[in-house]
């Protein structure tokens, strides 16, 4: 397409302003918009941003979504401390189906990392763990850990292929960093990286933002973007070839995560479940994470942001918090499911709308780092699609088993940080040695007792005080 048919299309739709700068450019640049823009489509872009602000002024108070809410009926509830009796038959059953080669992962990581302050993508952050093992490289034996119990326990080699969402901003610096690494041990092509979709951010009055004269402000469009995505790159189409029939979709940040965990894999097969999502008990009510509920009967996760704190500190008769079945991103999808979703409800999503402060290049050239929101990123969610699960359930699970973020820098604040990932990777790694029946010596060979002495013990000794006897 020539400039001048750009021209007309973007003028048609309100976006011409985008090309205010062409002439200014060099032919470099030129060549760069040009490329951005003709990938993009401005009426469905404009279209997504009208229904999604109209989502967003119809229900903005969060009174209408606090009364609408049901906690998660007991029914659909298993859990790891009360169904202790089920617990051995679900694993037999998931490494039934990993064995049988039809399980696989879908990591998300097409996230921006902001909060945490890196440029690169999240799962190549180092926690600082004596071994100094990354993210990536913590799933990826698992992952290898996993296929290794499946052969031992039925016979078969099996393969656990791995889907990593990655976007426009982390796609090349995964792929070296895997080539970089062989593949931590696993085969090139069992591990498939496709990308999500980007969309410009907009201002308020639903004009694209321009981070510089020749650059549209693009940010990825949300972990829910994984649908859309799932149907452009073939994905479901390779896990239909490969056997794969269910598909356990997590996020890069939790280094506790049990990829592919085959006692909620079985959970999901003996209830025949399309949909599962893993919670922990939420601690407090303000801590952030998302809550797995029903509005208006349907299911969804209601994120932290949108729920008052009056509902938040809701308790049940037993004490606990009513709405307490936090979120931990970590789902599990039938294959059959997925397809449906993807050919049949993905366009009928809507993206949420993100206030942000979102640097920006003014009508004079000039770029503007506003001090206030100017404007509006647009995501899907990945849990979005509970609502058209024919069986959805609910697996409730030990948070210091199973639940650790990285989110932050360890400067911000003291919470989801790299201190917090580490020490609770390796409080986990020291009960295993201490229920195993080993225990621990300091530098003089003096035996650690079991039960800290001082609360500042609780985290357990670092690596270079340690021996696993
Ligand atoms: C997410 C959950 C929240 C849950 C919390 C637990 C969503 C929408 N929210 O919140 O309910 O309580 O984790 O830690 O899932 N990502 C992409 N593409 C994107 C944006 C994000 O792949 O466009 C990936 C990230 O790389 C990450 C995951 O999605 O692996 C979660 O993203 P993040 O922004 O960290 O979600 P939270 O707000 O922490």
């Amino acid at each position: 397409m020539d400039v001048a048919t750009l021209r007309r299309s973007l003028s048609e739709a309100g976006q011409d302003h985008v090309l205010q700068f062409w002439d200014d450019l060099s032919l470099e640049q030129q060549t760069i918009l040009l490329e951005d823009l003709q990938s993009l489509d401005v009426r469905e872009l404009n279209n997504f941003f009208h229904k999604a602000m109209d989502g967003f002024s119809v229900s903005p108070n969060q009174e209408k979504v606090d009364a609408r809410m049901e906690a998660v009926p007991r029914d659909v509830l298993g859990s790891v401390t009360r169904d202790r009796e089920h617990l051995r038959d679900w694993e037999a059953q998931g490494f039934k189906q990993i064995s049988n080669g039809k399980v696989a992962v879908l990591l998300l990581a097409g996230g921006q990392g902001t909060r945490l302050g890196v440029s690169y993508p999240k799962g190549m952050y180092d926690v600082g763990l004596p071994s100094h093992k990354c993210l990536f490289q913590i799933q990826a034996e698992r992952i290898l850990k996993l296929q290794k119990l499946a052969k031992e326990r039925y016979g078969l080699q099996c393969t656990i292929p791995w889907y990593i969402m990655t976007s426009g901003r982390t796609m090349e610096s995964t792929r070296e960093f895997f080539q970089k690494h062989q593949y931590f041990g696993l085969k090139e092509e069992n591990i498939i990286l496709f990308q999500q979709a980007m969309l410009p951010a907009m201002s308020f009055e639903g004009k694209i933002l321009m981070e510089e004269k020749h650059k549209l402000s693009m940010a990825p469009d949300g972990n829910g973007g994984l649908y859309r995505a799932l149907g452009a790159h073939g994905i479901l189409k390779d896990m239909e070839q490969r056997g794969v029939e269910y598909i356990h979709v997590y996020c890069v940040d939790n280094i506790l995560v049990k990829v592919a965990d085959p006692v909620f894999i079985g959970f999901c097969v003996e209830k025949e479940a399309d949909c599962g999502a893993k919670v922990v008990e939420k601690m407090n009510p303000t801590e952030p994470v998302g809550v797995v509920c029903r509005v208006d009967g349907l299911y969804q996760v209601v994120e932290y942001s949108e729920i008052s704190l009056a509902t938040a500190q809701k308790r049940s008769a037993d004490g606990r918090l009513m709405y307490n079945a936090g979120n931990i991103a970590n789902h599990l999808f039938t294959l059959h499911f997925l397809q449906k979703v993807v050919e049949v409800h993905e366009p009928q999503l809507q993206h949420h709308v993100a206030l942000k402060k979102i640097p920006f290049v003014d009508t004079n050239g000039c770029l503007i780092h506003p001090d206030k929101p100017n404007g509006v990123k647009m995501e899907k969610f990945v849990f979005d699609i509970f609502q058209f699960a024919n069986k959805f359930v609910v697996f409730e699970v030990l948070r210091e088993e199973e639940f650790s973020p990285l989110k932050n820098a360890d400067s911000q604040n003291g919470k989801d940080n790299p201190s917090t990932a580490r020490h609770a990777l390796m409080s986990l790694h020291h009960c295993w040695v201490l229920n195993a029946g080993g225990h621990f010596v300091d530098e003089n060979g003096t035996r650690i007792p079991a039960i800290p002495l001082h609360a500042n013990r609780v985290n357990g000794p670092t690596q270079d005080h340690t021996q696993n006897k």
